[in-house]
């Protein structure tokens, strides 16, 4: 959702504030602009649809001299993609810049800004407008600021410039991500570190309700009363090339074919010094006490979860459900007497997911987040968190941060296990890596499979049963999500109380078979959908295949199936999605972090 960049120092901001955001695209947004002040004023450029546009109007900056400046990419949520609505926003004095939603926007207009008319749609002109109407009325910015986060309700990452005050910016923060980075002569603002890695590896992180006050050689943070926060610096370990593509056409393609690596680097990262698999101790205490483990997570990182609670179950005894976050968050279960709960996040900033956090914890549980990204709203507010160590993901379609969640969810399980673990986790994670090192070797193959059996189809099915259906569920997220084939995934049992209507000649169906317990079950659901003129594409585990499956995966331990029989329906979602020209890392209408609820 929503990126933000902000720059103050020596150069000018324009090209720093394009390339900041080039890497915030993956975030997702329908327009751009940027705000430099130059020579006494402040100017802005505003374009609808790709930052190609906002490159070209400003000739890559260059049209446009002058610092500092502000730049933003924007997801619409009040108020449709416009020029009009896209950010910056600006009085005769401020231009802004934000993130998030504003709650209490009738009151606030009721309040402060009856007289005002606006020029937008948006949430956001609200707060610019209040920044005006505060410092007309005799208030510095900074105290304007603090009375604004006094008085807004809502998430908010907000970066300001000050037409009369040139030399400092202010970025200001509650639930919508923001960091501060700290250079050599120069300070930025960004959404996250990829927005300023080429710049700086030094970021302040800000707590929620916190501001800080920018100039080129000084970075001050405040809360909301106007108290200086003394915070240290962190470093992130991210290596810019992480954040490029190379010789890939996708970030998606690149991301898939890192899984190996990213499966070998978590068994490293959770091996101690005698060579075990190993979770924090205070974590592991918390698991074995529950009476029972609630998963929450959206999107692929549920898919993840309702893999990660089988694995609680069959390798630890642990009872565990997986829940959708913005589900649970208005219908909770009764609980357990001792429940834990976990938080599986791609991004660490997923609202709905938050939404529940925040609910748990004012309970009073434990809570644990899973997630990719150190430093994350979800990991912060969580009493643990259990790293991913994926490497950032940029295509919004999530791939090997699935991978990495089943994979730490595994490592989890057996600690939990302990020595009653059946398997010998670690090797059997090593198998998998390079079965999916095999897979991708076969990239090709996929290509043609996903020419022959989807093709121009404008629907497709996932079949399968136990963890194969859980796949089968993320298959079709994929699948649907970059290519937008309408796709499904189903419970092959499932099939004959009413989905079988909508086979006929033709129609696409993927079964995955890997699980022996009901292997022979699956294999009569084909039949059932062949003889209705399905064309069926099966993927199946080496052991349990036929001569006829199109997709035959190497042979893992049963529980880690679903890290190897994806990768196939990964590359069938990619693959359709090119046949279709698709934008396959930003696809249409959706944002890699989606930080409104
Ligand atoms: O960052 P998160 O893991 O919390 O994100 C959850 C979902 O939004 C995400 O997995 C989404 O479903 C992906 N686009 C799927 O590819």
């Amino acid at each position: 959702m929503c990126g933000i960049v902000g720059y103050i120092g020596p150069d000018n901001a324009a090209p720093i504030l394009l390339n900041g955001l080039s890497k915030l695209e993956y975030r997702g947004y329908d327009s751009a602009g940027i705000a430099i002040y130059n020579n006494g004023k402040i100017e802005i450029v505003r374009e609808v649809g790709k930052l190609a546009n906002l490159y070209q109007t400003t000739d890559g900056g260059s049209a446009m001299p002058g610092a500092p400046g502000i730049g933003h990419t924007r997801w619409a949520t009040h108020g449709r993609p416009s020029e009009r609505n896209a950010h910056p926003h600006s009085t005769e004095r401020f231009s802004l810049v934000h993130n998030g939603i504003i709650e209490n926007t009738q009151y606030l207009k009721k309040k402060y800004l009856s007289k005002v008319s606006f020029d937008s749609e948006t949430d956001t002109e609200i707060i610019v407008r209040m920044l005006q109407t505060f410092c007309d009325g005799g208030e510095e910015p900074f105290t304007a600021i603090a009375h604004i986060i006094s008085e807004v309700e809502g998430s908010y990452a907000l970066a300001i410039m000050d037409r009369e005050h040139p030399e400092v910016i202010y970025a200001v923060k509650n639930k919508s991500p923001l960091l501060v980075g700290r250079g050599d002569g120069f300070n930025m603002i960004g959404s996250d570190a990829m927005a300023m890695i080429k710049h700086t590896n030094t970021f302040y992180e800000l707590m929620d309700r916190e501001f800080a006050v920018l100039t080129c050689d000084s970075v001050e943070i405040y809360t909301r009363y106007g108290k200086h926060v003394k915070r240290e610096p962190f470093t992130a370990d991210l290596d810019l090339t992480d954040t490029e593509k190379g010789t890939y056409p996708h970030y998606m393609l690149k991301e898939i074919e890192e899984q190996p690596v990213v499966i070998r680097r978590i068994i490293e990262e959770y091996t101690n010094e005698n060579g075990d698999l190993t979770i924090n101790d205070k974590i592991l205490k918390d698991l074995k006490e529950c009476d029972k483990v609630y998963m929450i997570a959206c999107g692929t990182s549920y898919h993840a979860a309702l893999v990660g609670c089988k694995m609680l179950e069959s390798l630890a005894g642990k009872s565990a459900s997986a829940y959708i976050s913005s589900e649970f968050e208005y219908d909770m279960p009764i609980l357990s007497q001792k429940p834990l709960f976990v938080f599986i996040s791609q991004s660490g900033e997923t609202a709905d997911s938050r939404a529940v956090m925040v609910n748990v914890k004012e309970k009073g549980y434990k809570t644990l987040t899973i997630t990719n990204v150190k430093g994350s709203t979800l990991s912060r507010e969580a009493e643990h968190t259990l790293l991913l160590y994926a490497g950032p993901e940029i295509s919004v379609a999530s791939t090997k941060a699935y991978t990495a969640q089943i994979a730490v969810l595994a490592v989890l399980a057996s600690c939990v296990a302990g020595k009653k673990c059946p398997l010998d986790l670690k090797y059997e994670l090593s198998v998998a890596a390079n079965v999916i090192e095999g897979l991708c070797s076969e990239r090709d193959s996929y290509k043609e499979l996903a020419r022959e059996y989807v093709g121009d189809s404008t629907r497709c099915f996932y079949i399968g049963r136990g963890l194969d259906y859980f796949v089968c569920l993320e298959g079709a997220l994929k699948m649907k999500e970059i290519s937008y084939v309408q796709t499904e995934g189903f419970a092959a049992g499932e099939l004959k109380h009413g989905t079988i209507a909508l086979i006929e000649k033709d129609t696409p169906v993927i079964a995955i078979v890997s699980q022996e317990n009901t292997d022979l079950h699956t294999r009569s659901n084909i039949e059932e959908v062949v003889s209705r003129g399905a064309k069926v594409l099966t993927i199946s585990r080496s052991g349990l295949s036929m001569k006829k499956d199109s997709i035959i995966v190497g042979d893992v331990a049963e529980i880690l199936t679903p890290l190897v029989t994806v990768v196939p329906t990964q590359y069938l979602a990619y693959y359709v999605a090119l046949l279709h020209d698709r934008d396959i890392d930003k696809p249409r209408n959706l944002a890699k972090s989606v930080t409104v609820g």
